[in-house]
């Protein structure tokens, strides 16, 4: 039996029923349009006029695994792997990646500091040692990276070799993800996940070994086959490996466009009240263990930056999750990819891997989609934004950023949020600071930043669940 906190259920299936998105960019992508390679090139070129010095982050995706999962969501391309065609198979696009990487660097790389560097995928890890040093010493004779940057990628344990590790450490990588998911044997069979805790223990102690700084553990709940049982289980075993940071995903299940869950059926999976229960009790036992409860699913140790950054209000989130930096431009290269110019707009690149390789041999522009802000997006961004990372919206803060009254501009916002107030999702401080409440407001942050969501509210559109997950993917 588990400890929870009460959750009044009538109200929480009202508002839980609802599919809205998770707000990893503002306007959601669904928003953005196509864009000419006239329209791309400037939205670049003028997003680095407005301020030329801005720091970077950049991101690298890296489509390929060696095996389907699934569940999986992601902008992955499987392909089987043997010791002969491995690099050949990857080759064609690891070259397009360093052509992206040169034309960026020559026109948004001068004089401006990498401070984070992630590679994502699919499994960067896919890749030989030898490319994975190609592409990273690519990119650092290009950029101007700074000696104390975030470097991260993101691993699947059942394909990383201690090789592999150990190279990516002394390239300077000081943070890494895992793809645990599940440790539950039933679990890991029917989403073809099958990866024993041994395994997983003996990754996380290679990475150990090899020193870096931050480990990261990206667990999914509301999988088929799921009890409140068996997730306490994954919960606990995940903390018996102390991670310094733990993603916990809510599964998406959006099979018209994942074809690969359509074998994945809603009677299998646990309801929206086992769901609500899974959650509460990760978040219990994660605090009891010394994390601290970040954003809409994070976890981290509590000297750990992110939990620090928190702390500080310099935390930030976006397609790769929460990050801590708040002004960074990212640069996105490869298939997929998004660049997000702060306060400007975002481009992302075609999603598919190899029209992305024809793309960039053909010396055409990559992206195909993107958004330029307008000054009320901007507004709106910082403002679901912080309700995101900081579980509350404080309005001096929003008025010291932008020349608004908050009352005024939001005003019919804030007669909307009356009915959350009613209903226990949110608390108004004396000075009128919009507080989510625990655990209602934390597990329905969704709904209260959808209210500030001009995009939702002006044609009452309602997200189906094919919008409700993003990866930068
Ligand atoms: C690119 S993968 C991680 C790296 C590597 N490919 C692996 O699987 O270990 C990114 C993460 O997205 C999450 N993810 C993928 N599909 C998802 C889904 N349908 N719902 C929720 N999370 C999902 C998984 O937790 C996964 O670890
Ligand atoms: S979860 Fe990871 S390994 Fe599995 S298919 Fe998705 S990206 Fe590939």
């Amino acid at each position: 039996m588990f400890s929870l906190p009460i959750v009044d259920h009538e109200v929480f299936e009202r508002y839980a029923g609802l599919s809205l998105p998770r707000h990893v960019s503002y306007p959601m992508p669904t928003w953005w349009h196509d864009v000419d390679p006239h329209e791309a090139t400037s939205i670049r070129e003028e997003s680095l006029q407005q301020v030329p010095q801005r720091d970077l982050s950049i991101y690298l995706h890296i489509p390929f695994c060696e095996a389907l999962c699934k569940f999986c969501a992601c902008n992955k391309t499987i392909m089987r792997k043997t010791a002969k065609n491995a690099d050949e198979n990857v080759s064609s696009y690891v070259k397009a990646l360093l052509q992206e990487m040169s034309w960026r660097a020559s026109t948004l790389g001068a004089g401006r500091c990498v401070r984070q560097i992630h590679w994502g995928g699919g499994t960067p890890t896919y890749l030989s040692c030898q490319l994975i040093q190609e592409i990273h010493n690519t990119l650092a004779s290009l950029f101007d990276i700074h000696c104390d940057a975030e470097i991260s990628i993101e691993v699947d344990p059942r394909v990383t070799s201690s090789e592999q590790l150990q190279l990516l450490r002394h390239l300077g990588f000081n943070r890494i993800s895992l793809g645990v998911q599940d440790f539950d044997e039933r679990v890991q069979k029917h989403i073809h996940r099958v990866q024993p805790y041994e395994l997983v223990k003996q990754c996380v102690e290679t990475c150990r070994e090899s020193g870096f700084e931050s480990l990261n553990f990206d667990l999914i709940y509301g999988l088929p086959y799921q009890t409140v049982e068996t997730v306490a289980d994954m919960v606990d075993k995940s903390i018996s490996l102390s991670p310094d940071r733990v993603a916990f995903y809510h599964y998406a299940q959006i099979p018209d466009k994942i074809a690969t869950q359509r074998g994945i059926h809603h009677q299998q999976m646990p309801d929206s009240k086992n769901k609500l229960a899974m959650f509460l009790l990760a978040v219990e036992r994660f605090q009891s263990a010394g994390y601290e409860f970040i954003g809409l699913d994070h976890f981290a140790k509590a000297d750990e930056t992110l939990a620090q950054a928190a702390r500080q209000g310099t935390i930030n989130r976006n397609f790769q999750g929460m990050t801590t930096g708040v002004d960074l431009d990212l640069i996105g290269i490869g298939a997929s990819s998004i660049s997000q110019f702060v306060r400007f707009g975002y481009l992302q690149n075609h999603r598919e891997p190899q029209t992305y390789v024809d793309r960039i041999q053909q010396t055409l522009e990559p992206a195909i989609r993107g958004i330029r802000l307008n000054e009320d997006d901007c507004l709106r961004q910082t403002v679901i934004n912080h309700l995101y990372c900081y579980a509350e919206i404080c309005p001096k803060r929003i008025e010291a950023l932008f020349d608004i009254v908050f009352d005024e501009y939001f005003a019919t916002e804030l007669e909307q949020l009356e009915q959350l107030q009613n209903d226990g999702l949110v608390n108004i401080t004396s000075d009128n600071r919009i507080q989510l409440t625990f655990p209602l407001g934390r597990v329905l942050m969704r709904n209260v930043a959808a209210i500030f969501d001009a995009y939702i509210n002006r044609d009452a559109y309602r997200f189906g669940e094919k919008h409700a997950f993003s990866t930068n993917a």
